[in-house]
């Protein structure tokens, strides 16, 4: 699916300067982009702005044919649950639900519920197949990363939006993981926009973005 950006302003109530100040962007369908910027800098709240979970001050994000400000928050919620999938850098995974019924959840939201075989198969690749009866607080951080990867994947998104999504895991871990990301994502046609603080997984993507001082610089 298409992104487009358009001069996206966000402001924070009590922060002066914008964290984000006309910030315009464009991902093909099928784009795999990465975006690095410093701590602070306003990749997440970027990320959630084109999720349509933060409102914009100005501009307008536009996913495939559909503007977020034509869309009501129930239009927007239900566009997230079918056509987005999010990798929150908090993980954001429901505490009273296994780690199996955390990797099928959104599928089953998005009216795509998933086999017990594909949620095997996923969880096979994200090496979490023998935590699949634990809940998320006996996870380490690492384990409950790939849960959160493998649950924005299950129900085929189309635009994969992915917040520092190997932030917890080791070197080996995080190039296995981005591989996989890569991989659904080529399998699937979907575009991915995946924030990271490594060079080397940076490096990887089509494309580098850089978020500094409220703008891209590319
Ligand atoms: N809900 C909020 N209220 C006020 N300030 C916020 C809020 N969310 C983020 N910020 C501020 O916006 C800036 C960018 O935050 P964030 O998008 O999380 O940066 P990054 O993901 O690049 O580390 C930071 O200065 C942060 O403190
Ligand atoms: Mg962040």
């Amino acid at each position: 699916m298409r992104l487009d950006v358009k001069d996206v302003v966000k402001r924070f109530p009590g922060v002066e300067a914008p964290v984000l100040n006309g910030i315009s962007l464009s991902m093909d369908a099928g784009e795999v982009v990465a975006l690095t910027g410093e701590s602070g800098s306003g990749k997440s709240t970027l990320l959630h702005v084109i999720a349509g979970l933060e409102p914009a001050d100005g501009g307008d994000v536009t996913l495939g044919e559909t503007a977020l400000s034509g869309m009501d928050d129930a239009g927007r919620a239900a566009f997230r649950r079918t056509e987005l999938g999010i990798v929150f850098q908090q993980f954001n995974l429901i505490p009273s639900l296994t780690v199996g019924k955390n990797l099928g959840f959104q599928a089953e939201l998005a009216g795509k519920p998933t086999g017990k075989n594909d949620i095997s198969s996923m969880a096979q690749a994200l090496g979490i197949i023998d935590q699949m009866a634990k809940y998320p607080e006996e996870l380490s951080g690492g384990q409950q990363q790939r849960v959160a990867i493998g649950r924005a994947l299950m129900h085929g998104p189309k635009l994969v939006l992915a917040d520092e999504p190997t932030g917890n895991l080791d070197e080996a871990t995080s190039d296995a993981v981005f591989d996989l990301l890569l991989g659904e994502t080529a399998k699937t046609g979907a575009s991915l926009l995946i924030v990271t603080h490594s060079e080397k997984l940076a490096s990887r993507a089509g494309r580098r973005l850089h978020l500094s001082r409220g703008q891209i610089e590319t």
